[in-house]
């Protein structure tokens, strides 16, 4: 394809394709409330192009990612595979579309239970984050290949936490319980990566309320590493990010003239 942003062949990434086999699993099965009535949140334009087909541009644009598991709304699997099949993407990159399920957990094991056996690194990567440069990408992979079980891609917060004790009804004053040092949070991001038994493991053991993987992967005991994210690699939630993403994109066409 002519339009995803690739290194020259003669460029040292640390994905290269040589070394265990990266395949990359985006949960796209969510339905997106926050963002106001519509499509599947996965299935919205960005400058025409739906949005989960910039995030897997943004996963098949590192050449160490050679497969690409799709999680589909769970009544959209068909449609999602014409949109594949009708937006130009990486021929070196191998796809395949699965049906979701009714949370994000289920969605991502569902991903998991589809990849072939030959793959060693699993990346999950949400749809609704679409512009994730591919440096971030490669950053996540490379720590994987150096050891790490987890990696995550985060960034220092630019406002002060608290922790509340929740009001029961909304917009109700809420006492504050804490004030966590600031230095030490980080946002998390994705994609996130995992040596491909350990994820396995997360996800036939660890049941609850968990709002990310290496969350998971946490649970077992085991250490998650940070590396560090990209701003463009934001979450797509409510409107305005909407509009933040045209945005970016609109200076990507500018700078990069794509
Ligand atoms: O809900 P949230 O915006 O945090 O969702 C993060 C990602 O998980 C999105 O890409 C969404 O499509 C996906 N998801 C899913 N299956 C669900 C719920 C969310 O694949 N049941």
């Amino acid at each position: 394809m002519s339009d995803v942003s690739r290194p020259s062949p003669t460029e040292a990434r640390p994905g290269s394709p040589a070394g265990p086999r990266t395949a990359v699993v985006i949960p796209a099965a969510g339905r997106g409330v926050r963002l106001g009535p519509g499509a599947p949140k996965a299935l919205r334009a960005l400058n025409g192009t739906p949005m989960l087909i910039h995030a897997v541009r943004a996963m098949a644009a590192s050449r160490a990612v050679s497969l690409v598991v799709v999680v589909a709304p769970p009544d959209g699997a068909a449609e999602v595979k014409s949109l594949l099949d009708a937006h130009a993407l990486p021929e070196r990159t191998d796809f395949l579309v699965v049906p979701g399920g009714e949370s994000r957990q289920e969605s991502v094991k569902l991903g998991l239970d589809a990849l072939p056996p030959d793959y060693d690194i699993v990346l999950v990567h949400d749809a609704a984050r679409p512009l994730v440069p591919v440096d971030t990408v490669d950053a996540v992979i490379e720590a994987v290949r150096d050891g790490a079980s987890a990696v995550v891609p985060a960034l220092p917060l630019a406002d002060t936490v608290k922790e509340v004790e929740p009001a029961a009804v909304t917009g109700e004053p809420e006492p504050v319980v804490a004030t966590p040092q600031r230095a030490r949070l980080r946002a998390v991001q994705t994609p996130q990566g995992f040596d491909r038994a350990t994820l396995m493991r997360a996800h036939e053991t660890v049941t609850g309320d968990v709002t990310d993987d290496a969350g998971m992967v946490e649970r077992l005991g085991l250490t998650v590493v940070a590396v560090p994210g990209h701003e463009e690699a934001f979450k797509v939630t409510r409107p305005l990010d909407l509009v933040l993403a045209e945005a970016v994109l609109a200076r990507r066409r500018l700078n990069d003239g794509f």
